[in-house]
Parts: C-alpha cells; sequence; structure tokens
C-alpha cells in the first residue's frame, strides 16, 4: 500500500517524461534504418523497454544511456528471434511489432504479461491477414501467445475501413504497408494519433494523410535524421493539468510537452470546463509541436462530449473524470467503450474505485461515463488493479480531496517512473 497525502496546493516547474508514444515509435524506425539514430528525452518507462528489448533480439544495436542510440541493419535487416518476443504490459510494442514482424522472412512469437494476454488482438490480425500475413492466436479473440509465420508471398496493399479509431491498429498497418507490392489506404472514423505518419514523413517514407484517410506507399529504405528529440508526455503532464487546477492556490509550468492537436484533447475539454492553460514558447522538431503549459487553479463546470474528441484524450479520461468530480454539475462522456479493453477495463474500474473516493458520483454504462461533480470527497484505499494511469489518477484524486492509499504504486513505471516526486 502506499499512502498519498492530501496537499494544499502546487507551484512548481515540471519537467515530465519524454512522450510514450513517440519513444516506441523512434526505436521501431530507427531500427529499420541503415545510419545510428540519436534519440533524446527517450521514455525510460518499462514499455518502451519492452519495445528495445524486441528489437534488440531480432538483431538491432541499441545503446542506453542518458541518450539512446540505435543502429539498425535497413528496411530489410531485421533477423529471426532466437527466443519468444516479450511485449510486457505494453499494447503499443505488441501491435505495432505485429505489422512490423508480417511481411518478415521469418517466424516469430510474442507473449507479454496477464494484462495483455486478455486484450483484442483480433483488431491487428485482421486487416494484416487480409493483407496475406500468416498470423495465429489463441483463440477467437486472438489473444496472446501470437505466432507469425513467413508469408507465403509478398504482401499486398489494401483498403481498409477502420471499425475504430485506433492509433495502434493504424499503425500496424501502416508498417506492414511499407513491405507490400502496391499502395495501402487506411480510412479511420475519426482521426487517432498521428506520430508513426509524422516520423515516418521524417524518414523520407511517401505517406499521404488527407482528412481521415492515409495512404502508404512500399518503401526501398528509410532515411533516418541523425537524432529524434521526444517531446513530453501530454497523457503524464494530464495528471498535474488537472491537479494544479482543482487545487487552490496553484500554478504550475510543465516543459517542453507534446502539443500535436491529436493529443490535445485534454487541453480543449478543460478549457471548456473552465480552466486557465496557457501554450507558451511553441516549436518544432521532426513534425512534432511541443510548449510549456501554464496551468492556474480555477473553478470548473461540468460538460457532455464524446466522437471524435475521444481520440484526442482516450488516455485521459481517468484524469479528467477526477476534474469533473470537483467541477460544478454532471459530466457526460460518450463513446468510450475502448476504456474496456486497456490495461485494465478502465470504465469498471474507475466505478469501481472513484466511488470510494467520492460516493455516487461516477456511473458508466457499456459505452459512456457519468460524473456527479462536488460530491463530499473522503480518505479510502484503492486499487489500481496495476494500471498505470489508475494508480495516477487515484493518486491525484486523493491528493486534491483527503488522501488515498493505493495497493500498487510500482506500475506507475510504465509511462511515468519518478511520478511521485511531487506527491507525498
Ligand atoms: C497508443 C494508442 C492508443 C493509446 C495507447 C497508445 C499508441 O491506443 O490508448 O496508450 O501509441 O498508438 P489505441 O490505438 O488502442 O486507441
Amino acid at each position: 500500500m502506499k499512502k498519498i497525502l492530501p496537499i494544499k496546493n502546487l507551484r512548481e516547474e515540471i519537467k515530465i517524461p519524454g512522450d510514450k508514444s513517440i519513444s516506441h515509435r523512434a526505436v521501431m524506425l530507427a531500427s529499420l534504418a541503415d545510419t545510428p539514430v540519436e534519440i533524446e528525452n527517450f521514455l525510460a518507462g518499462a514499455d518502451c523497454l519492452s519495445t528495445i528489448s524486441c528489437m534488440k533480439k531480432m538483431g538491432v544495436d541499441i545503446q542506453i544511456g542518458e541518450k539512446i542510440l540505435v543502429t539498425g541493419n535497413g528496411l530489410f535487416g531485421l533477423r529471426e528471434p532466437s527466443d519468444i518476443l516479450d511485449a510486457g504490459n505494453s499494447g503499443t510494442t505488441l501491435r505495432l511489432l505485429l505489422g512490423l514482424t508480417a511481411p518478415q522472412n521469418f517466424l516469430v512469437t510474442f507473449t507479454g504479461d496477464s494484462s495483455l494476454r486478455q486484450r483484442p488482438m483480433a483488431r491487428v490480425i485482421k486487416p494484416l491477414t487480409e493483407m496475406g500475413a500468416s498470423i495465429f492466436g489463441r483463440n477467437d479473440n486472438k489473444n496472446l501467445p501470437i505466432t507469425v509465420l513467413k508469408p507465403e508471398k509478398k504482401l499486398r496493399g489494401i483498403t481498409y475501413k477502420m471499425p475504430v479509431a485506433s492509433a495502434q491498429v493504424k499503425s500496424a498497418i501502416i508498417l506492414a504497408a511499407l513491405y507490400a507490392e502496391n499502395p495501402t489506404t487506411i480510412i479511420e472514423p475519426y482521426p487517432s494519433r498521428n506520430h508513426t505518419e509524422k516520423m515516418l514523413q521524417a524518414f523520407d517514407a511517401n505517406i499521404q494523410t488527407v482528412g481521415n484517410e492515409i495512404k502508404i506507399f512500399p518503401a526501398e529504405k528509410l532515411t533516418a535524421p541523425e537524432k529524434i528529440i521526444v517531446p513530453g508526455d501530454i497523457s503524464s503532464a494530464a495528471y498535474w493539468l488537472v491537479l494544479a487546477t482543482i487545487l487552490k492556490n496553484s500554478c504550475v509550468i510543465i516543459k517542453n510537452v507534446g502539443i500535436n492537436e491529436t493529443r490535445t484533447g485534454i487541453i480543449d475539454i478543460l478549457k471548456k470546463m473552465g480552466a486557465q492553460i496557457e501554450i507558451l514558447n511553441a516549436q518544432e522538431s521532426g513534425g512534432e509541436l511541443f510548449a510549456d503549459l501554464k496551468v492556474t487553479s480555477s473553478k470548473l463546470r461540468g460538460v457532455e462530449f464524446g466522437g471524435e474528441m475521444i481520440p484526442r484524450l482516450i488516455d485521459e479520461i481517468p484524469a479528467l473524470a477526477v476534474a469533473a468530480a470537483f467541477a460544478e454539475g454532471d459530466t457526460i462522456i460518450n463513446d468510450v467503450g475502448e476504456l474496456r479493453v486497456k490495461e485494465t477495463d478502465r470504465l469498471a474500474a474507475i466505478v469501481e474505485e472513484f466511488n470510494k473516493i467520492s460516493p455516487n458520483s461516477f456511473e458508466a454504462t457499456e459505452n459512456s461515463l457519468k460524473i456527479h461533480g462536488g460530491n463530499k470527497k473522503i480518505f479510502a484505499e484503492c486499487k489500481t488493479f496495476a494500471d498505470h494511469r489508475m494508480a495516477m489518477s487515484l493518486s491525484i484524486f486523493g491528493a486534491a480531496a483527503d488522501g488515498v492509499a493505493i495497493d500498487d504504486s510500482d506500475c506507475v513505471k510504465i509511462s511515468y517512473p519518478n511520478f511521485f516526486e511531487f506527491l507525498g
């Protein structure tokens, strides 16, 4: 059990760790180049270390120091691993690597931890199979362990209409499409995070986005930049954006946060609720925008949203639910069924655990979440279900309320190893 004490205010300049999604992609794409790539501000969290370990087992030289140095063997230089690849807790590692290994001339078997072994993989295996890949999972959901066989022939480019907006599924198809015999088109219901597309453009690949449609042309080689600078993770910044807003007398500056517009839904919704967030010193690197965020205490009101906003803040919904509990009136979040298949069923976890801190405040249907703001908050002992985002959201909830004890604090190392720096 880790106990988080209530705090009165937050007045800090905060440096958050590198973006998790971009760190994964930086290692994967650098591994496909034939010149060395230095990665700065890489997130050395457990998920991204799983990606490094998988790439190393496929023959890529990766040196881990203050910076990461990746020396790949070219687009066609991956080698058959002599052992199973373990993606740990990381859906991004597994789904993107299913796409990357589908066209390779070798066999690979993946496994992962008990959470990842329950998460649905059919959503990735289906389009890859349409492209001609040979991938076998454990049951109808195609759960782990999963084996990818050498395809019978070169993959074919397809046109694929995605049933859900998922950057992991989209990126898996994009990576496979680099090796196909003809172009591939992906149509998303709403735009999801586009880091794979932006980074591939920085590696000189031919990939074009028009509205919700992405077209990928087969590549012969990737031309890598010498250096990739990973911006700070807005999903990690979200905890401080929420906490500084709901605590009185607070003002926080969060340095170098990625503000790619496919990720800034948290800023848009907090502002709609009445938060004061300023974007300062915006800059660009490798196609990704980053800036300092200044956030000041504010009174919040409940709002309703869903649809295309959801992919822009999917990982921040537990933190937003905390903000909503301190707002005046109800907040309704629609179209959030995807939360049921994250590291844990986050809708069920929010209802079960957040109601212990603010009783009778959180209700969910299969696909929506309703939060009654302004109810009384009490000290509670809560479960994280080994989910990093549940652990961090419960921690800021307790810090702004009457304290909390969480059963597992170690899981924050998945995305934010030094998260507890500002919380007692
Ligand atoms: C991610 C995509 C999202 C997100 C996950 C990271 C990525 O998942 O929830 O934490 O890096 O592509 P989905 O693609 O399943 O929506």
